[in-house]
Order: C-alpha cells, then structure tokens, then sequence
C-alpha cells in the first residue's frame, strides 16, 4: 500500500472521534502521503490544532479570515492542491452544512471550491446518527457523489451502542488508498464466499458449521484494497460489511449460496470460495416443529448439496478459481487431491484446530497451484488475507500458470 505523493484534505469537525484522526494522519504519513489539516471552530474544543500541526508537519488552519496562511496558501489554491478531502469526524453539523450548501467556514467553503472527491467519516451518537434529519442529508450527500465511509456499529464514547461509530484510522486509509487505484487487482472484478451455511431442518432449528466468516471477509477487504471491485456473498455471520466492498449479498442455506455465487460468477475475474459450505442438506424442511417422541431417536435424510467451485469449473468460461480445504488431518495430501479434483486454479489449504482456523483470530495457510507451493505462516487472518491476495493477483496476472 501506497500514498506517496498524494495530497489529502483532512477536515476535522467537532466531535470526540477527533482524537482517533490524530493517529489517521499518522497512518496516513507513514504511506507517504501529504496531509493538510483543516479543523472547524468546534473541532478545536476537542484537539488542538497544534497536535494536527506535528503530526502532519503542515500548519493547520481553521479560520477563513486568517491574513498570513491566506498570504501563504489561499483557500481557493488549497482546494485546487487536494486530490481527496476526507472528513473525519464528520459531525451531524456539518453534513447539515454540507447538505445544504452552506459556505460559513473554512472547511465548508473548501467543501465547494473544491473539485476533489468527498470521502465522509460520520461520527455521532446512534440516536442523532438515526435521527430523519440526518438520514436526509445523508442521503442528500450521497446522491450528489460524496462518498460514505462508515458509520460503524458499537460502544459509542456516551456510553450508548449503536451505529454512529467513526470507522478505524486504519479503515479510513484503506478507503482512501482504494480510492486512487492502481493496486494489483486494479480493474478486476473478485466474487468472495464467506462464512458458513444453515441447513434448516424446521422453523427453528438447523445444521450449520462453526466458520466466522472472519478468513473470507479480511480475503474481501484485501482485494478491495488491491483495486479490485468486490462482490461479497456471505452465508449467517455477525460481521460489518468491510470498507471498499461494491455488494453484499447475504444468503442462509448452500442452495441459495450456490444460486447467488453461480450468478455473480459471469462477472467476475476471480472467485474466492471461502465459504464452508454445508454439504448436506436435509431432505425436507418440517413446515411445523418437530416433536420429541421420547425414547425414539430421529434419523434425518440428508440429501448433498451441489458444489459450487465444481459446478463453476465445469462451466467452459469461468473465473480464475480458488478453493479452501480446512482439514483435521493430511492437509497437503487432501488439499492437492481437492484442487485436481475440483478442477481449481489454487488452493490454500489450512489445518483446523489448536488455536487456528475456525473460530480463531489466527490462520496459517499453504497455497497450491499447478505444481507449485507456498507457505503463508502462523498470522492474522487480515494479515494471511493480504498475503493470499498478493499470490492470487500474481499467479492470476501470470496467466494461470
Ligand atoms: O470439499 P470441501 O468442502 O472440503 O472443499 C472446500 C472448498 O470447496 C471451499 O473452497 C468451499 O467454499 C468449496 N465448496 C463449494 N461447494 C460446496 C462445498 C464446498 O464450493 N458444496
């Protein structure tokens, strides 16, 4: 990842989430970008424009009528320098400001004199972030080309829990970063699964498998940092869509996995199959409940679910194809036969249990494609994510080799 050179507005407006762009501009330098900070009056209650002024190593301006930085660099000539304003923390304030067109600050008024893209960060306690007002700027905003990043959902700073939440610093340069293009997916379109499917038996009860969808949805937040347009198809899971991703498209059962897969599948260069998909489902779902006859037992008939990598791999035109296998035991032996087997053009196999794979915060995966090997070592799945992204775009740009 790389900034070099390029030239981001930052605008601070007021509210407690301004803390957390101080360590943004950090970030933001350590990739080598040029950072200009520009606070609103009330952004200055919570940060000093002094901290911005050494992290950014830039003076920070907040006033309009300030006479020397308008000798040194004037508004209208700020607004031309920036390729991308970004404002973090957005408070309900200023999208109001915003939305309306308003020009009674500094950072507003560059806000129109500027012809650089918006990227938005809203921070705000979740019943004003719910509030119609703000929905209605928000969406104002929206439809006129700002971009939205975020909110998250959360423990807020007043103590409440709820959407309103600023996005990470780390977050908010991923976006920026995607924003300029130029990684090693750059133009390409990548369709992940992630997550585990239910196979509902009755109205209320199911198989499923015990997969986070964590591994598949760090693999979509990496291509999206990579250039790539992301279609994410996630099974059950209790995670935020990532920052970057074009679609989200949430399915239940393997059938509707496949069905949802096989049709983004036309327009995509890569798929992904992270998903652990069910491989059995049960025969008939029980429109009632089923009831407990003591003693009995219960023997279920399960019918296979369709393969979704084979089925796209039988197809004469698919994507450039890449399988998981989570094994207990024999992971090489197992993964190697899978990707021959499902006809893929790699493979990253992962042995289950002690610490990784599922359910864990750590993966450690090898990689397999036609007779060659890597292995990724014991990481973070964002971390491991980023590395198989980097093999994929490599092996992929190399002509399936
Ligand atoms: O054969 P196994 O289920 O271990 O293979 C795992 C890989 O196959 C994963 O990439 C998974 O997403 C994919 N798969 C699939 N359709 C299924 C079962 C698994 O695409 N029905």
């Amino acid at each position: 990842m790389s900034l070099a050179q390029r030239r981001i507005l930052l605008g601070v407006s007021g509210g407690i989430a301004a803390y957390k762009s101080c360590e943004l501009v950090r970030r933001l330098r350590d990739l080598d970008a040029q950072v200009r900070v520009v606070m609103t009056e009330r952004a200055t209650h919570f940060v000093s424009p002094t901290t911005f002024q050494a992290l950014s190593g830039q003076s920070v301006r907040v006033s309009l009528w300030d006479e020397q930085a308008e000798a040194a660099m004037g508004h209208i000539e700020l607004a031309r320098w920036a390729e991308r304003i970004l404002i973090a923390p957005a408070s309900a304030d200023l999208l109001a400001r915003l939305a309306h067109g308003l020009a009674d600050d500094l950072l507003t008024t560059l806000c129109l004199a500027s012809a650089a893209p918006l990227y938005l960060a809203p921070a705000m306690n979740q019943q004003m972030w719910a509030h119609p007002a703000v929905q209605a700027n928000i969406e104002t905003l929206r439809q006129r080309g700002a971009h939205l990043l975020g909110p998250a959902a959360g423990e807020q700073a007043c103590g409440d829990i709820g959407s309103g939440r600023m996005l990470e610093p780390h977050e908010l340069r991923e976006a920026l970063v995607a924003s300029f293009g130029g990684g090693s997916l750059a133009g390409l379109s990548v369709l992940v699964s992630a997550g585990p499917t239910y196979e509902d038996i009755d109205p209320v009860r199911f198989i499923g498998n015990r997969s986070s969808g964590r591994m598949g949805f760090a693999i979509a937040q990496a291509a999206a940092q990579e250039g790539a347009r992301v279609t994410l198809v996630a099974g059950p899971v209790s995670l935020a869509t990532p920052v970057g991703i074009a679609q989200r498209i949430d399915v239940r059962s393997a059938a509707q996995m496949h069905a949802a897969v096989l049709d983004a599948a036309t327009q995509a260069d890569i798929y992904i199959g992270a998903a652990a998909v069910g491989d059995y489902r049960p025969q008939e779902i029980a429109t009632h409940k089923l009831k407990k006859h003591d003693g009995a037992g219960l023997s279920l008939q399960l019918s296979e679910n369709p393969d979704i990598l084979a089925s796209l791999s039988a197809k004469t035109v698919h994507p450039f194809l890449v399988g998981f296998a989570a094994e207990t035991h024999d992971v090489a032996s197992y993964a190697q036969d899978k990707l021959r087997r499902k006809g893929l053009d790699m493979i990253a196999a992962n042995q289950v249990g002690g610490g990784l794979g599922f359910e864990a915060a750590d993966n450690a995966l090898t990689l397999y494609w036609g007779d060659g090997a890597l292995e990724l070592p014991r990481a973070s799945k964002p971390e491991l994510a980023q590395q198989l992204i980097a093999q994929v775009a490599a092996r992929y740009r190399s002509g399936r080799s």
